[in-house]
């Protein structure tokens, strides 16, 4: 690679602590199928759906290096495709007889490319992240190369105007339709020209999952911390929020401090206060801010109280001895 493809360059592997619940596995291999065919595809849901974790998990099991763009309002095409970054001067000093001096100067433009003709050069993968936040006049020059696989460069650059996108080339979008800042209505023609897989919330089973292994708490405490921002999700007024994201933040501070999931822990429910705070404001009852109260009903219901002692299955006059004594001999914890 010359100086052109200084860009970075990521090598992707598939994650540790990814998680592939039969969910996962279902729109992953969707989206390597179309991929497979020579379609470009394009994760679209709103936020916190694991969109752009799905697509650098797509794009490591494609086994190229993947460039990664992120949309952004400021893009022009020079941003996607490079342009003009100088002028090289070059002087030829010719003084074979030595009484002659010959001197040639010359002066070229110097063109440097950018990350997508890199990535369509070398046939790697591309990850547009978020690319309705960059203006439709910037992604036109997507249009050819997924339709006709030729990008179009100015002639600044040298060669013939066009080069022919690498047979290993392959596209990979996500955006979030329901976003109402900072992002631009996408031309049909290129919408026409991906397979739009939408994505929604994960499902029960990998919520629970992704918070266990992004937090490292147990299982029974993950699932109640999904209980309960799932259910404030259910009063369904903040757009599908709480996400996945609240989950995670309360699974890792927990375990980062080593606390519990309990109802009757007040720093807990301080923390749940914190984390959900704005998606709180929004819940209102006769036309009073009520989001925290509903909270702690909703931390109430889903946590399990706090370990309870009860007797070893089959042990009962053990268990008798050590209630009459005030003992916790032979006496277990409910919940791990
Ligand atoms: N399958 C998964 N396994 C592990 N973590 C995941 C998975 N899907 C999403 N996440 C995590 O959930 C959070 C939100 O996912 P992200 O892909 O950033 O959502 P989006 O791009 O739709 O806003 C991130 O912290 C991400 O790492
Ligand atoms: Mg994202």
């Amino acid at each position: 690679m010359n100086e052109a493809e200084e860009l970075t360059v990521l090598t992707l592997e598939k994650k540790a602590n990814f998680v592939e619940t039969p969910y996962i596995q279902g729109v992953a291999g969707r989206a390597l199928d179309y991929i497979g065919a020579g379609y470009p595809i394009h994760f679209s849901g709103p936020a916190g759906t694991g969109k752009t974790a799905l697509a650098m998990h797509v794009a490591a099991q494609l086994g190229r290096q993947v460039i990664l763009i992120h949309g952004d309002d400021e893009f022009g095409s020079s941003d996607l495709i490079g342009g003009q970054t100088g002028y090289r001067s070059t002087k030829v000093v010719d003084n074979y007889i030595h009484s002659v001096l010959k001197q040639e100067e010359s002066v070229s433009k110097q063109w440097g490319d950018n990350r997508l003709t890199t990535a369509c050069k070398y046939g790697f993968t591309l990850i547009y992240d978020e690319f309705t936040r960059s203006r439709p006049e910037a992604n036109n020059v997507l249009l050819s190369i997924l339709e006709e696989r030729l990008l179009e460069l100015p002639d600044a650059r040298s060669g013939d105007g066009y080069l022919q996108v690498h047979p290993h080339f392959s596209a990979i979008f996500t955006s979030n339709p329901e976003e109402y800042a900072g992002v631009h209505k996408t031309q049909d023609a290129l919408m026409d020209r991906m397979i739009t897989i939408k994505v929604g919330h994960h499902d029960y089973e990998t919520e629970v999952a992704i918070t266990q292994a992004k937090s490292g708490l147990p299982w029974r405490q993950s699932k109640s911390i999904v209980d309960i921002v799932r259910e404030f999700r259910k009063l369904g007024v903040n757009n599908g929020r709480p996400t996945i994201r609240a989950c995670i933040m309360l699974g890792r501070i927990v375990a980062n401090r080593k606390g519990t999931v309990a109802a009757s822990d007040p720093t807990f429910r301080q923390l749940c206060h914190d984390v959900l705070n704005a998606d709180c404001l929004k819940v209102t009852h006769d036309g009073q801010v009520a989001g925290l109260e509903r909270l702690d009903e909703i931390i109430a219901r889903c946590c399990p109280p706090l370990p309870a002692l009860v007797p070893v299955a089959g042990d009962k006059k053990a268990a008798s001895d050590s209630r009459r004594a005030g003992s916790a001999v032979n006496l277990v914890a409910e919940i791990g």
